[in-house]
Formats: C-alpha cells, sequence, structure tokens
C-alpha cells in the first residue's frame, strides 16, 4: 500500500473495536502515526501493537471519553506536547442503543446524543487548535441512518442526522484554514454494536438474532454485510492527497441498502 500519510499524525476516537480500529490499521498503512483514542483504555492499549509501522512511525493508546470535555482536552494536551498537531481527525467513537419510541427513555436518548453528537462536536474543537495552522481532514462516523429511516432507532437516527448537519456546517466555517470535514454513512457493518444490535431488534422483533442478521442482508443488494475494512477504504481515500478538493460530503458506504 502506498505510504501516501507518511509524517501524518491521526487521531482515531473508539479505535479500541470494530470500524475505529479498521480505520486505525489503514491509517498506519498509509504512514500515518495513529493515536488510539478509546474510552476502553485496555482495548486501546491492545489495539497499538497491531498496527503496522511501514515507515517506522509510532502509534500510542489515549484513554478517553468524548463526552467529556476534560479527557478530551488532556488527549489534545498531550498531542499538542508530543507533535505540535494534528493532521487527521477520524470522530469514529459512537454508541447506540434499539428501542421502539413510545418505550424509549430519557436515558436512551441523552446517552446516544452525548457520545454520537456532543462527542464529535467536543472532539472537534479540543481539535482546532492543532489544526488551523497546517490545515487538515476531518472524518465523522455517520450512518446509513443519517441519510435513511431506521425503525427501533428514532434516538440513533436523530443523532446521526445531527453529524451528518454538523459535518456540513463545520466544512463551509473550517474550509478557511484547508481542513475538510466529511461522513461516512454505513450500512449493516458487522461489528460488536451489530452483535448487541441483533439480540435487541431479536428481542423486540420476536425473532432469533440470526433472522435479524439474515434480513440485513437480504437489504443489501451486494448481498452481504459491511465489513469494517470496507469503511476504512472509503475514510483512507478521504484522508488521502486525492480527496484534497472534497468537503461536505457524507458518503455512503451501504452495499446499496441505502437506495432501496
Ligand atoms: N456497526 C454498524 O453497523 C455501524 C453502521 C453505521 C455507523 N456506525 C458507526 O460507526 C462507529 C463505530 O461503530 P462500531 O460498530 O465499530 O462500534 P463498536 O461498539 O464495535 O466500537 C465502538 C468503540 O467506541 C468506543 N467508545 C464508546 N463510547 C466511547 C466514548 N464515550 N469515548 C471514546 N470511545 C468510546 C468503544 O469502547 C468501542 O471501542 C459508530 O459511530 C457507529 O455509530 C456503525
Amino acid at each position: 500500500m502506498e505510504t501516501t500519510l507518511k509524517d501524518k499524525i491521526a487521531l482515531v476516537t473508539g479505535a479500541g473495536a470494530g470500524i475505529g480500529l479498521a480505520i486505525a490499521r489503514r491509517f498506519a498503512e498509509m504512514g500515518a502515526s495513529v493515536v488510539v483514542g478509546d474510552i476502553n483504555e485496555k482495548a486501546a492499549l491492545a489495539a497499538v501493537p497491531q498496527l503496522p509501522t511501514p515507515v517506522k512511525q509510532e502509534h500510542e493508546a489515549a484513554a478517553m471519553d468524548v463526552t467529556d470535555r476534560k479527557s478530551v482536552a488532556a488527549v489534545m494536551k498531550r498531542l499538542g506536547d508530543r507533535f505540535g498537531r494534528l493532521d487527521i481527525l477520524m470522530n469514529n467513537a459512537g454508541v447506540s442503543t434499539m428501542n421502539r419510541l413510545e418505550d424509549l427513555t430519557e436515558e436512551e436518548w441523552d446517552f446516544n446524543f452525548n457520545v454520537n453528537v456532543k462527542g464529535v462536536f467536543l472532539v472537534t474543537q479540543a481539535a482546532l487548535p492543532l489544526m488551523k495552522e497546517r490545515g487538515g481532514r476531518i472524518i465523522n462516523a455517520a450512518s446509513m441512518a443519517a441519510v435513511k429511516a431506521a425503525p427501533l432507532l428514532a434516538h440513533y437516527t436523530a443523532s446521526k442526522f445531527a453529524v451528518h448537519g454538523f459535518t456540513k456546517s463545520a466544512a463551509i466555517e473550517l474550509a478557511p484554514f484547508g481542513i475538510t470535514v466529511n461522513c461516512v454513512c454505513p450500512g449493516y457493518v458487522k461489528t460488536s454494536m451489530q452483535d448487541r444490535e441483533v439480540v435487541w431488534e431479536g428481542r423486540l422483533r420476536n425473532m432469533s438474532p440470526a433472522a435479524v442478521s439474515a434480513e440485513y442482508v437480504e437489504h443489501t443488494p451486494l448481498g452481504r454485510l459491511c465489513l469494517p475494512e470496507d469503511v476504512a477504504d472509503v475514510v483512507g481515500f478521504l484522508a488521502s492527497p486525492q480527496a484534497g478538493f472534497m468537503t461536505g460530503e457524507a458518503l455512503n458506504i451501504a452495499g446499496g441498502a441505502n437506495i432501496v
């Protein structure tokens, strides 16, 4: 793989597992030094030795809660002290719960909005002093649920539409600094989040988790679940020199599930 991100510093939030880990791996393959941020410190620490070092770069783990301004500030200070800048920010950390609207709790609403929306805002804002001078790339994890209705996920869908909107506004405000802001909208991705969701959805719809998962495949014209690496491919492109003139975009990575 071409190391077009050589000498770049990348922070990936929620990179201890799933899509974030695949993205951290891709940035590392492309030559970036990657900071693996995660609320699960053990997972972040375990991820670092798995990252390739084709141009002898150094990766590190950072325990961080994207919903906590102080925790976010501490990571940015560390990045500033060590590297003096940040080139690529991947706001990947996100959570979900599933419920019928009539049973949805305020706690679920707040949990989803705090991590998925406030987290993106807090980390983006705190990163700006490290990005403004040299420009850079911000990529946000939205979802197919940021462009299309998702039943049993009204709160999650609302939070991901918010990420989509935030991406577009931020793209305009940050363009003068040479910072592009885009988001990705993955479909049904095989991760621990999906493993939990098929159990919840199965319970709510009186189906087995396997039957729910089979439905996800049926709803995907390309006929399989999305893999974290499918998302990492597109995020790697958005971080690459070839995507330098794209901003404010929402890219679907859903095998066509978003168009049916
Ligand atoms: N899995 C899917 O089907 C799917 C589809 C579309 C979009 N997404 C989005 O992609 C992103 C990654 O999802 P995933 O499926 O890999 O999830 P996952 O649950 O497998 O992994 C999420 C990671 O984020 C970390 N995290 C959670 N809360 C955090 C916080 N407050 N601060 C820092 N880290 C935190 C977790 O510890 C975990 O390591 C999320 O934003 C999710 O909404 C997922």
